[in-house]
């Protein structure tokens, strides 16, 4: 239910993610429609400016291709506001306060949404100075939190605890913009609304199950923020651990957010915590033609940095369904394309009157160009009893043509304001989460001689060969597992719409 009355408080509004994120996907549920009724947005930071500067700010932050758009975005900057303050001061948090006041104007129902678009540093007291100053009198509270939760499990209980006291369980939503994907959504559809997944979806069927996180541009200007956590604490302990989560758990009851959440985290508390010796870790480098710079090059980032820019990892479930099969997670910066995806490799077919027939491979594209298919055996029309590997395909661009996908970030504050947790991380789960990956980073950390390999920056602007995938031992790291790679006659899926 959307609640009429409501305040959206954006804190850190002048911010990287307010910028990129927050604001383009506030703006995408006005003109949709989809903001409460007479709906104030108030954005917090500390750089002073005044009214006019401020919408000039936020209106570059959007982008408005059409006349219809431009007149939206006039409507959007009518709800906006913006006050600067401290974020550790009470004046500066009383001063917010009266500004809400005077936008409530009285009226007897109050509810606020604070957005915390900020740097982990002042996360705590600008969450304190919220609950001291400006918690609603009447009405919901909510606080939008985004990662880093924390960099391994004692500082995530720490910032869990310092929050504790302050703002409920229920007030709380931890966001993983994953959790947003469109496709990440259908995963459970999937799974549970197919009977022929549902019933191969298990040890007995899937030989191994590779998850994976490409993107083509290195750290550029985040160097800063990067070195300190790594890929491994960047997407791998939250976004990609959410995507396994979502494939190795049991079906939910119903699709209440206590009930799968309370599966989330029964799966993850099967897991065995990762072993160092299920792990490869790299560091981009210049690309071979020298255009593209490496990791070390930033400036923001130290001369002796042993920082991950790549890594994979393999992780267990000991549980039923899952002990033995190896997920693969792989993940890295200034690779050769941009892609997330779910790879499930089935096992080998019962070997007698076929020869080196290639397994089946289910694989479920999250980005870009949203796609389901099957890579199957089929026979080669003609006289022979020649097989030739084919594909069931589920392409959106094709079978959805003309529905819009929303963005991640649209669809959470969207639930957010709902008050429907489903698609946030609890408390427990982002526990759970920690502990699976608190040994194996505080390993890394500790060891000093472990240096990760080097790979090329991946896409360079005129050396096409150079299109790095990572660290020259991957394939055989991932074959190690099981997953076995058949070149059959060339196959190759056959995209459409991709760039
Ligand atoms: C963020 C990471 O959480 O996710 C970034 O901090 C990463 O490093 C980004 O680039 C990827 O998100 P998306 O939606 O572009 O896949």
């Amino acid at each position: 239910e959307l609640k009429d009355n409501t305040i959206i408080i954006v804190l850190g509004a002048s911010g990287d993610l307010a910028k990129k994120k927050t604001f383009p996907a506030l703006y995408g549920l006005h003109r949709n429609n989809y903001l409460p009724r007479d709906v104030h947005i108030v954005g917090y930071a500390r750089t002073k400016m005044d009214h006019e500067e401020y919408l000039k700010r936020v209106k570059s932050y959007i982008k408005t291709p059409t006349k219809e758009m431009e007149e939206q975005l006039e409507e959007f900057c009518n709800k906006c506001s913006y006050i600067s303050g401290q974020y550790d001061q009470d004046d500066s948090f009383q001063n917010l306060e009266k500004h809400l006041q005077k936008l409530e104007n009285g009226r007897k129902e109050t509810n606020r949404v604070f957005y915390m678009a900020l740097p982990p540093s002042v996360f705590i007291p600008v969450s304190q100075h919220l609950k001291k100053n400006c918690y609603p009198r009447n009405g919901i509270a909510r606080i939008i939190i985004e990662k880093p939760f924390g960099k391994d499990l004692p500082s995530s209980r720490e910032l869990q605890q310092a929050l504790g006291p302050d703002w409920k369980e229920d007030e709380i939503f931890r966001i993983d913009h994953y959790l947003g994907k469109e496709m990440v959504k259908n995963l459970l559809i999937l799974r549970f609304g197919n009977e022929f997944f549902g019933a191969t979806w298990n040890r007995n069927h899937v030989d191994n199950v590779q998850i994976t996180f490409k993107e083509p541009f290195g750290t550029e200007g985040r160097g800063g923020y990067f070195d300190e956590f790594g890929i491994i604490r960047d997407v791998m302990q939250n976004h990609l651990l959410q995507v396994l989560t979502l494939l190795a758990m049991e079906r939910p009851i119903s699709f209440s957010a206590e009930d799968i959440r309370d599966e989330k985290v029964r799966v993850l508390r099967g897991m065995a915590s990762l072993e160092p010796k299920n792990v490869i870790i790299g560091q981009y480098e210049k690309s071979l033609d020298g255009s593209k710079p490496g990791y070390k090059d930033d400036d923001t980032v130290p001369k002796d940095s042993r920082c991950p820019t790549f890594a994979s990892m393999v992780a267990y479930i000991k549980n039923e369904r899952w002990d033995g099969v190896p997920f693969i997670l792989k993940a890295g910066k200034a690779l050769n394309e941009q892609k997330t995806e779910i790879r499930i490799q089935y096992k080998d077919v019962t070997s007698g009157i076929f020869k080196d027939i290639p397994r089946n491979e289910l694989v479920i594209r999250i980005q870009p160009n949203e796609s389901v298919y099957i890579k199957m055996n089929s026979k080669l029309p003609g006289l022979s009893m020649q097989t030739v590997v084919t594909e069931l395909d589920l392409t959106y661009r094709r079978r959805f043509s003309d529905l819009k996908i929303p963005e991640a970030y649209e669809s959470l504050i969207l639930d957010a304001l709902k008050g429907d947790h489903s698609n946030f991380v609890r408390d427990d789960e982002l526990d759970a989460s920690w502990r699976i990956f608190t040994p194996l980073l505080h390993y890394l950390d500790e060891n000093k001689e472990i240096i990760p390999m080097g790979y090329p920056y991946g896409k360079s602007s005129t050396h096409t060969t150079s299109r790095s995938r990572g660290p020259a031992v991957l394939d055989d790291f991932t074959s190690s597992y099981g997953y076995k790679f058949s070149d059959a006659a060339g196959y190759q899926w056959p995209m459409v719409g991709d760039q």
